[in-house]
């Protein structure tokens, strides 16, 4: 009995010891306010982007949530006015799977909003089918639906400069390749998709940066890490109970998960690190696939075609 207590003691310790030097990750350190700056999130009723948001919106940005879901983007919106006690935090409607929606937000938007100093690219789906249009749909939300979206609002960032853009990625990226002969309908399952439109994250921000160059906007692609949210909620049954078991005990919370997405929002000084992937609040070296900047050129000129804006 003695032993089984000290074996589950140092279990225990043991993991503390890993849960807070290697799962927890660094936080922001910035302590910059936001005061008169607009802020636009995609995806921020729950999880990363939630957490995001409150963030943003206790720093006194104006915070538009950009969502697909009215009911749950209310109930973050009065969640996030609560607790940072700003009454400047707003849903906007848009659904990241049609481009009619996008452009439909993106015209309210201009029209209402004089503002734009930040946008985070934060929506994202690991499973399911096709989008309105007709595309693939864990491409077509977390990358061309993005894509669309940031060339719409570019105009009012460059107006605002400095100004940025950061783009959720993964480190999921690793695993993805950029098949331009199958885009709009990747095989290989959600796995392989998800890893497929991480990697389109990466060279999208790699690429947006290189266009915007002397403009003042800056980009930055994140893996946020491994963080505990319901990304996984559509999964099969066995499937969620597996990562629900994994996810509670070695992913992060999402306080802990929005760190480096705050730190590209808001850093001073990280403007030479543009087009870049960070983790852990710092810019880390991608794999070869990954900065191929043909690669990057060719994905923006066929996601360009893709939602109808080549000219
Ligand atoms: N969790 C992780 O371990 C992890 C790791 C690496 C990267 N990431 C990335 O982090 C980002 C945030 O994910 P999360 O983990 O916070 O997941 P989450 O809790 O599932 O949040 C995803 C958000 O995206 C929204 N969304 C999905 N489809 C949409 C659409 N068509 N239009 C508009 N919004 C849509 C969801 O809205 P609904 O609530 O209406 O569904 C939700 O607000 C994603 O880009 C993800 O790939 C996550
Ligand atoms: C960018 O910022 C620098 C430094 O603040 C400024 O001198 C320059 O004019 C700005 N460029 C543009 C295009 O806004
Ligand atoms: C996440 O954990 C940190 C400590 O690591 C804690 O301060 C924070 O309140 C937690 N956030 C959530 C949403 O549980």
């Amino acid at each position: 009995m003695p032993g089984l207590l000290l074996g589950a003691a140092i279990g225990l310790a043991v993991y503390i010891l890993i849960y807070f030097n290697f799962i927890k990750g660094p936080k922001c350190k910035s302590e910059r306010s936001l005061k008169g700056k607009t802020v636009v999130i995609t995806g921020a009723n729950t999880g990363i982007g939630k957490m995001t948001a409150l963030d943003l919106a206790q720093r006194g940005a104006r915070v538009i949530l950009a969502c697909r879901n009215k009911e749950r983007a209310e109930t973050a919106v009065y969640d996030i006015r609560k607790e940072s006690g700003n009454r400047e935090v707003l849903f906007m409607k848009l659904d990241l799977a049609s481009l009619a929606s996008i452009r439909a937000f993106a015209a309210l938007f201009m029209d209402s909003e004089p503002r734009l100093d930040i946008l985070i690219n934060n929506a994202g789906v690991c499973e399911g089918d096709k989008t309105v249009d007709g595309y693939n749909l864990i491409f077509g939300v977390n990358h061309l639906g993005h894509f669309l979206l940031t060339q719409l609002l570019l105009e009012r960032l460059k107006h605002c400069a400095p100004s940025r853009i950061v783009i959720v990625a993964s480190s999921a990226y690793c695993n993805g390749r950029i098949n331009f002969e199958n885009l709009n309908s990747l095989p290989g399952g959600w796995i392989q998709d998800y890893c497929n439109s991480k990697l389109a994250n990466v060279l999208h921000a790699r690429e947006l940066a290189s266009k915007l160059e002397g403009t003042n906007v800056t980009c930055y692609a994140v893996h946020p890490g491994f963080v505990n949210t319901e990304l996984f909620r559509n999964l099969s049954p066995w499937r969620k109970l597996l990562l629900y078991c994994i996810a509670g005990l070695f992913f992060r919370n999402c306080t802990d998960g929005a760190q480096t997405l705050i730190h590209c929002a808001v850093q001073e000084g990280i403007e030479l690190y543009s087009g870049r992937y960070f983790s852990d609040c710092r810019a880390q070296e991608v794999r070869p696939h990954a900065r191929d900047d043909g690669v990057a050129k060719k994905l923006w000129e066929v996601s360009e075609h893709l939602v109808d804006l080549a000219g």
